[in-house]
């Protein structure tokens, strides 16, 4: 095939490769919806002291999240999916349901740092399957990959803060 026909991702015999990848942007971008709820709820019940630096930080991860769901909606749309509509979401984040106590700074931690985790290990499953079909996807998931990684790394770092206290 000539360079100048090859349509890559947009191809005919692309289309299973493509459906493949509509599939897990997706399950992205309701992994970054639900973010968005348990990061909003954790950042506003969260009560104490100790809590104002966390609060801070899930409310600019907030933005970032959403960026990101932004981001998956629209590669959704240009590789001919169709974004789904609020009944198609199943909530997964059952670990990061508000505590007991609202006070429960480590609990808050934890769940970040498992939902950073889970973003980090799709997403790095988006960028393989991509590699070499998809170029486009690939480049923006990267960039959205090294934002999780980023978010996790801070949140560790909390959490090792509270460990070298006794607290966690
Ligand atoms: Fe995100
Ligand atoms: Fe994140």
């Amino acid at each position: 095939m000539e360079a100048s026909l090859d349509k890559g991702i947009f191809s005919g015999e692309s289309s299973d490769t493509r459906e493949e990848i509509v599939a897990l942007l997706t399950k992205a971008y309701w992994m970054e919806i639900e973010t968005v709820m348990s990061y909003l709820a954790a950042s506003t019940n969260l009560d104490g002291v100790r809590a104002q630096e966390i609060r801070e930080s899930l409310a600019g991860d907030i933005e970032d999240e959403l960026g990101h769901a932004r981001e998956f909606a629209g590669r959704i749309k240009e590789l001919y999916g169709v974004v789904p509509g609020s009944e198609g979401f199943q909530a997964e984040q059952g670990y990061l349901q508000p505590p007991a106590e609202q006070t429960d700074v480590i609990h808050v931690i934890r769940g970040v740092i498992k939902a950073e985790t889970g973003a980090i290990e799709h997403y790095t499953r988006i960028v393989e399957v991509t590699d070499g079909v998809d170029p486009v996807t690939q480049d923006m998931v990267i960039a959205i990959l090294r934002d999780e990684q980023g978010h996790r790394r801070l949140f560790e770092g909390f959490l090792r803060e509270y460990e070298l206290e006794g607290k966690a």
